[in-house]
């Protein structure tokens, strides 16, 4: 899988999130409460706002639109079943922090795709 650097460790001294715009698509890279960095799609599941210009508590990202609120981490968005934020893959080399030019591949799962289809 192809890495693009995307941001510098010392870009978060002061930040825990910083969204940039790779290949045309946006991502955040997120500082986690366990000093781990991320990177993550930023585009809200509801209508598409930035989830990094709301507000953020621990790995939690409340949506500035309407308040869907999202794990920063792991993707998984807290009150609707919908489908997750997308993750990327990160490392580090020297203070350069790279990511993946796509998004990691879906996890797999295990239940009917139309249970939660009328949510
Ligand atoms: S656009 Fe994010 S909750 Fe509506």
């Amino acid at each position: 899988m192809d890495y693009i650097k995307a941001a510098n460790i010392n870009d978060f001294k002061s930040e825990r999130i910083k969204s940039v715009t790779i290949l045309g698509k946006r991502v955040g890279i997120i500082r986690g409460q366990d000093s781990e960095f991320y990177a993550i799609e930023v585009g809200c599941k509801h209508q598409g706002a930035d989830i990094t210009k709301g507000s953020i508590s621990g790995d939690i990202a409340t949506c500035p639109r309407h308040g869907w609120k999202f794990n920063l981490v792991t993707g998984e968005c807290l009150n609707r079943n919908t489908s997750k934020l997308k993750r990327y893959g990160l490392k580090i080399e020297g203070d350069v922090i790279l990511i993946t030019s796509m998004p990691l591949p879906e996890e797999e799962k295990d239940e009917d795709p139309l249970l939660h289809f009328f949510d």
